[in-house]
């Protein structure tokens, strides 16, 4: 998981563009690709997964981000993520969005956990995703979004499958 996704992890950091000052809540990452991209840009990234041996992943490649403060991570869902309300400027998915039982109650609280002005970029295999792209956007308008981007990426590699990414707001 961690070499297949890896592009798509770092190029979902390079959308979202972390700022040195900002907090990023990454919702399932798995392997930690994407966690360690965002603490090379971020002041602080917080990580929740549900899967412990996916946090025990994300403790070993981040294990000096973690020493020094700048990774934290959570045993958590994207419905449930354990957080204060305003706590974070960017939230980055990929690849889990199809994972979450209950998508609105999961838009809801990464609305909420979202500080106003603060931004959400999520990216999935098109083919693993039950609704289409412009579907979820529509979900994440519903939670409250706005300015809702929608498009396709191509990963590199003949294997690599399209996904299917988007950028919403919660407004200022
Ligand atoms: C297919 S892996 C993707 C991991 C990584 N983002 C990547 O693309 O390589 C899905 C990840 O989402 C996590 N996950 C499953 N259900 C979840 C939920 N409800 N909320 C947040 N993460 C979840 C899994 O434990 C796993 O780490």
């Amino acid at each position: 998981m961690a070499r297949g996704n890896a592009a798509t992890e770092r190029h979902v950091v390079s959308v979202a563009k972390p700022g040195p000052e900002e907090t990023v809540l990454v919702v399932g990452p798995g392997p930690g690709v994407g966690l360690e991209a965002a603490a090379e840009r971020a002041r602080l990234v917080i990580g929740i997964d549900p899967s412990r041996e996916m946090l025990d992943l994300c403790r070993k490649r981040c294990a000096d981000a973690i020493r020094s403060g700048n990774v934290l991570l959570r045993h958590a869902t994207a419905a449930r993520t354990g957080l204060n309300a305003e706590t974070a400027d960017v939230v980055l998915s990929v690849n889990n969005v199809h994972l979450w039982e209950d998508r609105a109650a999961a838009f809801a609280e990464l609305y909420r956990v979202l500080r106003p002005g603060g931004r959400i970029v999520l990216s999935a295999h098109e083919k693993w995703l039950s609704v289409s792209r412009h579907a979820l956007a529509a979900e994440t308008e519903d939670a409250g979004f706005t300015d809702t981007q929608t498009w396709t990426w191509q990963p590199p590699g003949p294997l690599a499958a399209r996904a299917a990414q988007l950028r919403a707001w919660r407004p200022s």
